[in-house]
């Protein structure tokens, strides 16, 4: 037996790569290990979005060194968008000359090729970006919700970015491919979707025959899926239309993530956003008018070149005007290459990390609200299988994709009725009902 492990940093795409790498590897006869210890073969897949991913990755190279001394034979690889960044592979091999082979997203598919290579000797394939998406098989890791990539790459180049760099070009899939991975997740027990992209917007764009809206339409029509979502979407591409078209796909979940990433018009300017504060809000109100009890997500980046202490307020205001179910929060990251990185306003840490805690705390009371709102209410909850704190308790989540906590016993990948009793700014709890009073 040959036994595989793979550490996965970053993004959904990232861990769905992981569930791709994983099929080609379970198909050329490799093993799962759950640990590192027991594994013959360690991949990291690695994320470059902010410095923070990098220095993890760095930090584990530390212990597999160790890993490598007991264990001669122990292959280690590193692959992911980390390595894609220009003469990164390269450096990599030279500073850390245990690893035995360096790839990258766009010769991902080559995998088993480069594990056999690197029995004899180090191996680097880095490639060029392409405009092919091949299709691999897929171990995924959830037994009832399926990642689809639906379009690769990324060209709308924030300033602050470096996703365009070593992801590529948009290549959007064919239909037909997707849905019919969508018909085989379905037909497998499978409950749920979530189309991936780095901007699902503009599936089509590329191919300019059809469109997200339509893509959507088509998925939502596939007979046995229950529930259907979608990340990430650009605000910039995200029509008023769209939202109403939404209204008429009963499995499309009440749940959207539209990153804002800041809330002043200058600051959404210089990121090359390509729309404006007032824009954002005039779609968030949409939403809320169209599709009751929605909930809304983002991203926030503090502390871009230039931010003054005014633009963070107009951040904040947004946030107030917005009421988020939740945010996910980070402090501005130089990343070599992009535009940003060379503006010469860079804004001292500790003023960042002031406004991030400022930010995170307001955010949090008004996610708590945002929950303590659905107190007394039943949920349909799809269950994920007991709780990681407590195996007592099961887990699961709303069509709003809120994480529920509740009494047992449920079956994982079951749709149950939860009424709400209690919750706090991330999680809601609550007692599971019978089937019959959600009839
Ligand atoms: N610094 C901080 N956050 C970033 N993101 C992307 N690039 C950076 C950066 N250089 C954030 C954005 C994006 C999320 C995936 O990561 O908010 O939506
Ligand atoms: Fe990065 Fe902007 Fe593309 Fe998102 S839309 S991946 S933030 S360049």
């Amino acid at each position: 037996m040959k036994w595989y492990h793979l550490l996965t940093y970053g993004c959904q795409m990232n861990e769905l790569d992981s569930e791709k790498m994983a099929g080609m590897l379970e198909e050329n006869g490799w093993e799962k290990a759950e640990n590192l210890e027991k594994a013959d073969l360690i991949i990291l897949n690695t994320c470059c979005v902010r410095a923070k991913a990098e220095d993890k990755v760095k930090g584990k190279l530390g212990q597999l060194k160790k890993l490598k001394i007991e264990k001669p034979d122990l292959l280690i690889g590193i692959g992911g968008c980390m390595m894609q960044q220009e003469n990164v592979g390269q450096k990599f091999l030279q500073q850390f000359p245990f690893v035995d082979f360096i790839f990258g997203p766009h010769t991902m598919d080559r995998l088993n090729e480069i594990v056999e290579k690197s029995c004899t000797g180090r191996v680097l394939e880095i490639e060029a970006d392409r405009f092919d998406v091949p299709r691999l098989p897929i171990k995924r890791e959830s037994s009832f919700r399926a990642w689809v990539s639906i379009i690769k790459g990324c060209e709308n180049f924030c300033s602050y970015c470096i996703v365009p760099y070593v992801r590529g070009r948009e290549v959007s899939r064919p239909l037909e491919e997707i849905i019919d991975e969508v018909k085989e997740h379905v037909e497998n027990g499978g409950k749920e979707v979530v189309l991936l992209g780095q901007n699902v917007n503009a599936y089509g764009r590329d191919s300019g025959r059809v469109d997200f809206a339509r893509l959507l339409e088509r998925t939502d029509r596939v007979p046995g899926l229950e529930r259907l979502r979608f990340m990430t979407s650009h605000p910039r591409d995200f029509p008023l239309e769209l939202v109403q078209a939404l209204v008429e796909m009963p499995r499309v979940c009440e749940h959207l993530h539209l990153p804002i990433q800041a809330g002043s018009n200058r600051i959404l300017q210089k990121m090359n956003r390509g729309y404006t504060r007032e824009d954002y809000l005039k779609l968030v109100e949409f939403i809320r008018e169209k599709i009751p009890g929605a909930s809304i997500t983002t991203d926030i980046i503090v502390g871009f070149p230039g931010e003054t202490d005014s633009d963070f307020a107009d951040t904040m205001d947004v946030v107030e005007k917005a009421r988020f179910a939740s945010a996910f929060t980070f402090l501005y990251s130089p990343r070599e290459g992009t535009p940003a990185a060379r503006y010469s306003e860079q804004v001292p840490h500790s003023i960042k990390r002031k406004r991030l805690d400022y930010l995170m705390s307001r955010q949090n009371q008004i996610s708590l609200e945002y929950n303590q709102a659905l107190i007394g209410k039943m949920e349909e909850v799809l269950v994920e299988g007991p709780s990681k704190k407590d195996s007592e308790f099961y887990m699961g989540r709303t069509r709003t994709n809120r994480p529920v906590i509740f009494s047992g016993p449920a079956e994982k990948g079951a749709l149950k009725p939860v009424k709400i009793t209690s919750c706090n700014a991330h999680t809601l709890y609550g007692d599971l009902q019978e089937d019959s009073a959600h009839e």
